[in-house]
């Protein structure tokens, strides 16, 4: 989120235990899947498999005697799709043949909603045959819960999409169930029927066309972010031939090749750069957009003489996003996808931790850089080596700072900011969480002391470290928790912000300080009495001007109480405040088997210009309290 706070240090905030600081703060950023969320078959057109192989069935399943396999088609879809999946009914067979899809571990059938299922089929071979194929959902042991017939001719040797919707008659609470596709044994018995491009979407946020999963984009809507760092962080490429490029995601799904995203696995790039943009705009909020800046996470710097494609494939990008259709092809092809407007486009990443290659940085940050200011100068472009190592023309204005560490250093950090010059550089906190308390061993294993989900531990030290970020407001501009997102049935690194698993959404305790944190933005920072930086209670103050509200946020990331006293300069000041606090026991996770172990409580309070406030163990506090 982005600060909103203006420092105003007019009023003085005297008092004796607590009370200083700043406003704002943030939430969104990097996802640690990819919002699969937003389709609900798995593997639904063998992007990136190889043909002919076991892996290329993923998630895929025969149904009766029915033989699939993934071929490399001589007659494909589209050149991005050159698999397709070859469906045999052998001779003698009986019942419903075919195949099913189990999701992306689990579908939710829901009998509220209407599902809209499509695929591409054709006959490799033109036959006699004349039927239809059912389209179901099924559970695992065959309760079919909706089913839809579609007639389907043996003469169809081309690729013909088919479009169906699904209402399934009961609500199963299991997740254990199966997309299917089948057709009668008796009559099909000997046909060889293709399929590409398999789709099954549920309703999505405010009904896009490959859109978000509801339950998921509400509850990011609901922690009123301000932006979203995109693609994915760091999923910009473990190498350049495998590289995030803008121009693959956008237009028809069947024109989207998908690619080995950084994490291990194959990005459908269902949710590419147009649903991108139209996730900033539904959740009211706008992009952090990074380019691919010649540097690859696997380690591979390309040289300066190399860079001019990719700096023109950046152009592009951009272009896409703000550009005038009728100078730019890429805007053109926004304009024809339906989006003729530019999108809202203020801050763009070069890169991504590209202090990992701070030496090639210099002279990509400078061909990067110095090319796109001079096409964009509105748009702010940022670093992201670390701040000022190496030297680097031209000047950057904004660096992009990342830390995970232990729940004690952001305590120890709270004060990280307040030393930073205060001399035109700003700063964004794009990636920080407390993943382990293994000071020693911080990315190791969940039973050395990484965090499975976040605590309220290491919640309690992520809100003391944002009181630093509001006290800073004045350069640091935004600030993400991440990873964001993660399935609970698959995942590269714990924690996150918000888990999921087919059919329920578990925000976590960081999360609710995300949360707190946006909701209560002030738009001036009121100085107070500093917290001890060597102590174990952190605040800061913000005021809503308009409102006329004093905003105290207090992080207590250790187990001892602290009473504190504050006093507050104005003379009408009502009598009682809202308190809405996050506290429980220092191991306390909110997950799949707690979902709700911790959650805010708001609650009515004795204030007043001077009034106590004991802040429990273990908590995140904010206070609001009317005065003028
Ligand atoms: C597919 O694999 C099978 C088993 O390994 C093999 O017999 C067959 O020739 C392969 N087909 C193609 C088209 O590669
Ligand atoms: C149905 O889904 C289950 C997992 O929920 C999976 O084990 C099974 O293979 C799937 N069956 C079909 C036909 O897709
Ligand atoms: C599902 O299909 C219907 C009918 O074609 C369409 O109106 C709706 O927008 C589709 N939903 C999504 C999420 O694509
Ligand atoms: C995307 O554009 C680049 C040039 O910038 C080109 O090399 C690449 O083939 C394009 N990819 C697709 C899938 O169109
Ligand atoms: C643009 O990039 C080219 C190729 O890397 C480089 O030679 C040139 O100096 C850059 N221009 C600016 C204004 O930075
Ligand atoms: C800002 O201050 C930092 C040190 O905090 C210094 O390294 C950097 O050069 C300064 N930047 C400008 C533009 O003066
Ligand atoms: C921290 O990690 C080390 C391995 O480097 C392990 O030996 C030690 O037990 C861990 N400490 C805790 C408290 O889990
Ligand atoms: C201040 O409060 C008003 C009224 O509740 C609200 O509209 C506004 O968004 C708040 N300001 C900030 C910075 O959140
Ligand atoms: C407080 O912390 C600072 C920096 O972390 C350290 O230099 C200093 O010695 C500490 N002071 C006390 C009294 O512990
Ligand atoms: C705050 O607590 C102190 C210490 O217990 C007490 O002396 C004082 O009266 C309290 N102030 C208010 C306003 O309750």
């Amino acid at each position: 989120m982005f600060q909103g706070l203006r420092n105003r240090c007019a009023l003085a905030c005297v008092f004796i235990a607590a009370v200083a600081a700043q406003t704002t703060v943030t939430v969104s950023g990097t996802a640690s899947h990819p919002i699969p969320s937003t389709l609900f078959l798995q593997n639904r057109a063998f992007q990136q498999v190889t043909a002919n192989t076991t892996a290329a069935l993923y998630a895929w399943s025969a149904i009766n005697n029915a033989a699939i396999n993934v071929i490399a088609d001589p007659v494909p879809v589209s050149s991005a799709l050159p698999n397709s999946l070859q469906l045999t009914i052998p001779q003698g067979s009986t019942g419903q043949v075919g195949f099913g899809n189990e999701g992306y571990w689990g579908i939710k059938v829901d009998a509220d909603w209407t599902y809209n299922a499509s695929f591409y089929y054709k006959f490799p071979t033109s036959s006699s045959f004349e039927g239809s194929i059912t389209v179901g959902l099924q559970s695992s042991t065959g309760q079919i819960y909706a089913s839809a017939a579609v007639p389907i001719s043996g003469s169809q040797t081309a690729w013909e999409q088919v479009a169906v919707s699904l209402k399934p008659s009961t609500s199963p609470t299991s997740t254990a169930n199966n997309f299917t596709i089948t057709v009668d044994g008796v009559s099909a018995a000997g046909q060889t029927i293709d399929f590409a491009m398999l789709s099954l979407f549920p309703p999505t946020f405010k009904n896009r066309a490959n859109g978000l999963r509801i339950d998921i984009a509400n509850t990011l809507y609901e922690m009123k972010p301000s932006f979203f760092r995109l693609p994915g962080g760091n999923n910009l490429g473990q190498t350049t031939a495998t590289r995030w490029q803008w121009n693959a995601t956008v237009g028809a799904l069947v024109d989207r090749p998908g690619r080995m995203g950084d994490w291990g696995y194959i990005n459908t790039d269902g949710l590419g750069l147009l649903e991108y943009m139209y996730l900033c705009e539904d959740l009211e909020l706008q992009p952090i957009m990074a380019v691919w800046a010649g540097y690859s996470l696997g380690g591979t710097s390309l040289a300066e003489d190399e860079l001019w494609p990719y700096i023109q494939q950046a152009i592009d990008q951009i272009n896409f996003v703000i550009g005038d259709p009728s100078e730019s092809a890429a805007a053109a092809l926004r304009a024809s996808l339906g989006h003729p407007e530019p999108f809202t486009l203020n801050y763009v990443e070069v890169g991504n931790e590209d202090f990992f290659a701070s030496t090639s940085y210099i002279y990509r940050w400078r061909d990067f850089a110095g090319n796109l200011t001079a096409l964009f100068p509105q748009i702010n472009f940022i670093a992201t080596t670390y701040p000022f190592d190496p030297i680097i023309e031209p000047t950057p204005k904004q660096y992009d700072n990342h830390v995970y560490q232990t729940p004690t250093w952001f305590a120890e950090n709270s004060f990280y900011y307040d030393s930073f010059e205060r001399n035109g550089t700003y700063y964004f906190q794009g990636e920080y969480a407390a993943i382990s308390t293994n000071a020693t061993n911080l990315y190791g294993t969940v039973s050395e002391g990484r965090l499975m989900y976040p605590t309220m531990q290491s919640s309690s030290g992520e809100a003391a470290y944002m009181t630093g970020f509001e006290r800073n407001a004045d350069i640091v501009f935004a600030a993400s928790y991440a990873p964001l997102l993660m399935n609970t049935a698959d995942y590269q690194w714990t924690p996150n912000l918000v888990s999921f698993d087919a059919a329920n959404v578990y925000p976590s305790t960081s999360y609710y300080v995300q949360q707190l944190f946006s909701i209560n933005r002030g738009d001036e920072y009121l100085p107070s009495t500093l917290p001890d930086a060597n102590g174990t209670v952190f605040w800061s103050v913000t005021r809503n001007v308009t409102a006329g509200e004093v905003l105290i946020k207090i992080a207590n990331p250790v187990g001892t109480v602290s009473d504190l006293t504050f006093i507050l300069p104005y003379t009408n000041v009502s009598p009682t405040g809202i308190s809405t606090v996050l506290t429980g026991p220092e191991t306390a996770s909110n997950s799949p088997s707690t979902p709700d172990a911790v959650v805010p409580v708001t609650s009515t309070i004795t204030t007043g210009a001077t009034f106590n406030y004991t802040v429990p163990g273990y908590s995140v506090s904010v206070l609001t309290v009317k005065a003028s």
